[in-house]
């Protein structure tokens, strides 16, 4: 009979070998090499964004990074900026072997395929920022989705709008509101319907309300939008401006640059918070005055732990998640992004 303090050797021993098994494998995706007990597989999980090139997706990716870390999975990220990439991306995603995705798709016509080629290879899915739409034109509220109270949102950019507008004391006879708009994705509706609601009920004539019709969802996008309307409205010299995103309030306050616009005559209000930095970090104050803030990395943080819960321990998540904002300008806005973990 082996004595008691050599039985807890051994017990030990036998623990050290459980835990550097399971650190070994971590890595590989759990493909043990015979060794006794190994385990359980790494979770992987991918999240795929339309436009890796914005701030604010490389922040949604960062925040779920931060969940990768804490929870102990693999994140997989794709860049998909068409249709066919999505699809790339989850096959990619299925052979090596991942449990789910979460996804900003490049279009949300694309929605009934994704769910079905997800479903084919077992994956789960959480779209973020926009949801699908059915060939009806409904969104697809059986996807879970995460993204922002896109009207809220929208309206206090008007009440911003109109607010700054008071406090320069512009009469509403010679100032028009430019509302750059990209209408076939209707988080973006939302957002800039919110605008135009908030800017009426405040008064603001309809008649000086225009719409500016983006054709692409870029700074080139919203510049050549705003600069056809400029262009068809000489008489204004004041202008307000409003987009679905802070990419297109820069678009359009370039524009204005360009029709002889000074920080003075242009209030720019954008939404995002992430995509301005450069801008209200310039010295001279440009028409960009400010955004409703949203956390990106909280939305990446929080999808991707979602998704990591549902994969994990079959908890389901919520059908619908929506998210606040925060107003910033170059007064405040270096102290709410320290506090967002935006900036360092
Ligand atoms: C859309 C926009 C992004 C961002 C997200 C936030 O996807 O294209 O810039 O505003 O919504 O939900």
């Amino acid at each position: 009979m082996p004595s008691p303090r050599i039985l807890l050797s051994v017990v030990l021993l036998a623990g050290a070998a459980l835990i550097s098994g399971c650190g070994r494998n971590s890595g590989d995706g759990g493909v043990s090499a015979g060794g006794p007990a190994a385990g359980p597989p790494r979770i992987k999980l991918g999240f795929l964004v339309k436009q890796p090139e914005e701030p604010w997706f490389q922040f949604e990716w960062k925040g779920a990074g931060v969940a990768a870390d804490k929870d102990g999975f693999d994140l997989l990220k794709f860049g998909v900026q068409d249709g066919e990439k999505v699809m790339a991306a989850i096959d990619n995603l299925a052979v090596s072997g991942a449990q789910g995705f979460v996804i900003c798709t490049p279009d949300v016509r694309l929605g009934p395929q994704i769910v079905n080629r997800a479903r084919q290879k077992g994956l789960k899915v959480i779209t973020v920022d926009d949801q699908f739409v059915a060939p009806d034109g409904k969104i697809m509220s059986d996807v879970v989705y995460l993204g922002m109270s896109a009207s809220k949102i929208g309206y206090s950019v008007g009440q911003a709008l109109h607010a700054e507008m008071q406090n320069r004391g512009w009469a509403a006879a010679d100032t028009g509101a430019c509302v750059v708009t990209f209408e076939e994705l209707d988080t973006a509706h939302d957002r800039t319907q919110g605008a135009i609601k908030a800017l009426t009920e405040a008064g603001f004539p309809t008649d000086h309300i225009f719409k500016a019709p983006q054709k692409t969802t870029d700074v080139a996008g919203s510049f050549d939008a705003a600069t056809i309307l400029l262009t068809q409205h000489p008489e204004m010299r004041h202008w307000l401006v409003c987009a679905l995103n802070d990419t297109g309030v820069l678009g359009a306050v370039r524009a204005t640059e360009g029709r002889g616009f000074g920080a003075d005559d242009v209030i720019g209000i954008g939404i995002n918070g992430t995509d301005c930095v450069d801008e209200l970090r310039k010295p001279k104050p440009t028409g960009f005055f400010g955004s409703m803030l949203v956390s990106a990395p909280g939305e990446g943080n929080r999808t991707a732990e979602m998704l990591y819960q549902w994969v994990a321990n079959g908890t389901v998540p919520p059908a619908e998640t929506r998210t606040p904002g925060i107003f910033i300008t170059r007064r405040n806005f270096e102290q709410v992004l320290k506090g967002e973990g935006i900036l360092p």
